[in-house]
């Protein structure tokens, strides 16, 4: 009887399972990113100030680059009550096509860049996005767009916002309007944020921006409608870095079968040259010959037991490195040149390394130093970091650049530096990853992954300048040490020469002459520019030379 009762129990109740199915359902992007809104670098008002200028900022150079037009960027931030702001961006670009607008401004997950493998500042499809959905967020209010593609077309203003359930735009107001410009996008986002100046501030986000692209023009007014005008130092827009196909050796299963079911390719051999970077019908035939399998196999009859044994053939044939004309270094002369822009030091020198790769994507550190005059001396040394011309103001404790910098010693080159730390002394330290595609650690874009390959570069290029900067410092210290002899020797002529007056019988006012005729100084001086500008010079027409060649190996 028992037994029957609970029988007939288990029947009535569901198991559990049917009743935690009903609250399982699929979740939007949008709002993901709503409740993880620190994963986009919107967690704080200062740092979203910063990101929304930033997301902005960086897309109107991308697109001015894409179109081959020099970028003349305006920036203006208003206060419109406490911690409410307005920020309103304005570029000379392309434009963008009215049907376009919409979704590139409120939906998440939507750009022209993650599936293209040349270097740009935006990868992800996030960014401005991001910053209208805090924005929407925080205020309410829908992002302004207004925008236009050419002379004969009107200009378009939108008034945008997400609908998050959906991660889909929603129109406020649509209309077009009369506008001065030919051609450009201006966008104007209310938000709540804080504005302060110094370390990671819009301020230091811009300033680092001109350094890094000194064939840009900002101007930038901030919330106490002081105007600041990064003027371009150079009319020379950066080489257009062309766009590529992965690289054999960067490929996993998953991404190689996936390839295999979608390609339009009938067999193997033509896939394999059809898909991939560096690979000919003779690679291909190898890769075959190498993986056991036929290269006129069908595509789509490929097995995952085949798949793997094809990723296996790829790494044992010898494939040339991937094209670099799909990145654009900004190259020593100009880092150099942007830099001397901005920071007031007396001893320059930068560097750009010849291409690598890492999990197929290439890549190219550069690295420059500042050092001395304006710079404090009393302070932990200040590192620049930039990922394809975008400074990266956050996070420099997570970043493999500032890992690098720690493991390098800094005392042959003549800093200061305690175990497992940055070194010490009036320096700026610059590095700059250009990539087809930077590995961030996280979707905000502030620190880059720990990969060997880009440790091992990024300290290359450190030891490059390190060196420069050990032969000046050296020189510096050795002069500055003659100097001071020199001073304390000057310091006692009266005296000496009071008394050899007395000894010699001779008038004071010769001795004292012949004694300041022996004093060096003016030769010292001499020589700090003299044999220190000889020793630079060769060393860095050693260490040109040395990367040409390299790079001329490369490509
Ligand atoms: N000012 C602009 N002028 C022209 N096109 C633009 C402009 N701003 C954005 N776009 C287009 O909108 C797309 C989406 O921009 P969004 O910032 O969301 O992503 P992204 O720049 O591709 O990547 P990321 O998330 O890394 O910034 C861009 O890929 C670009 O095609
Ligand atoms: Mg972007």
């Amino acid at each position: 009887m028992a037994k029957q009762e609970s029988e007939l129990k288990e029947q009535k109740e569901m198991p559990i399972a049917y009743e935690l199915a009903k609250k399982q359902k699929e979740i939007s992007v949008a709002e993901f990113f709503t409740k993880n809104r620190h994963l986009l670098g919107f967690d704080n008002k200062r740092k979203a100030l910063l990101m929304a200028v930033k997301e902005a900022v960086d897309n109107s150079l991308d697109a001015c680059e894409e179109a081959r037009v020099l970028p003349e960027i305006s920036v203006e931030i208003i206060e419109m009550s406490e911690f409410k702001y307005k920020v309103v961006i304005e570029d000379n670009g392309p434009g963008i096509v009215k049907k376009q607008i919409p979704n590139i401004f409120a939906k998440l997950l939507y750009g022209s860049k993650f599936h293209t493998l040349k270097q740009a500042r935006g990868q992800q499809g996030i960014g401005i996005s991001a910053a209208v959905l805090y924005a929407q967020l925080t205020t309410g209010r829908p992002v302004k767009i207004t925008s236009r593609v050419s002379k004969k077309e009107p200009a378009f203003y939108y008034e945008l916002n997400i609908d998050t359930q959906n991660n889909k735009p929603v129109i406020a107001k649509e209309e077009t309007v009369e506008w001065a410009k030919e051609h450009g996008t201006k966008v104007e986002i209310d938000l709540e944020a804080e504005y302060v100046k110094g370390n990671q501030s819009v301020d230091e986000y811009l300033k680092q921006t001109a350094v890094i692209n000194p064939h840009i023009t900002i101007i930038y007014t901030n919330p106490k409608s002081e105007q600041v005008i990064y003027a371009r130092a150079t009319d020379k827009l950066p080489d257009e870095p062309k766009e590529i196909k992965p690289h054999p050796y960067g490929v996993e299963l998953g991404m190689l079968m996936d390839k295999l079911r979608w390609t339009e390719s009938r067999t193997l051999q033509s896939f394999l040259t059809s898909e991939f970077s560096r690979v000919g019908p003779g690679t291909a035939k190898e890769i075959c010959e190498h993986a056991a399998v036929l290269p006129n196999t069908k595509p789509s009859l490929v097995s995952r037991d085949m798949a793997e044994k094809l990723l296996q053939g790829i790494q044992k044939t010898k494939i040339i490195a991937p094209p670099t004309d799909c990145l654009s270094p900004i190259g020593e002369e100009l880092l150099e040149k942007g830099l001397r822009k901005e920071i007031r030091a007396e001893f320059y020198c930068a560097t750009s390394r010849p291409p690598s790769v890492y999990r197929g994507n290439p890549f190219i550190i550069e690295a420059a130093i500042a050092f001395g005059g304006e710079i404090p001396k009393e302070e932990k040394s200040n590192i620049l970091r930039f990922a394809n011309r975008v400074p990266l103001l956050y996070q420099e404790g997570a970043c493999a650049m500032a890992e690098s910098i720690v493991e390098t010693n800094w005392k042959p080159y003549g800093l200061q530096q305690s175990a497992d730390s940055i070194p010490f002394g009036p320096v700026v330290i610059v590095v700059h990853m250009a990539s087809v595609w930077v590995p961030f650690t996280s979707e905000s874009k502030e620190a880059i992954a720990h990969y060997p390959e880009i440790i091992k570069d990024i300290k290359l290029a450190l030891q490059e300048c390190g060196r420069l900067l050990g032969t000046y410092v050296r020189k510096k210290y050795r002069i500055s040490e003659q100097l001071e002899r020199a001073n304390m020797f000057e310091m006692y002529i009266p005296e000496v020469a009071g008394s050899l007056s007395v000894l010699a019988k001779e008038k004071k006012e010769k001795i004292l002459q012949g004694l300041q005729k022996m004093l060096v100084k003016p030769e010292i001086k001499k020589e700090i520019t003299e044999e220190g500008d000889a020793d630079d010079k060769l060393y860095r027409m050693e260490f040109k030379k040395e990367n040409e060649e390299a790079r001329e190996e490369a490509s």
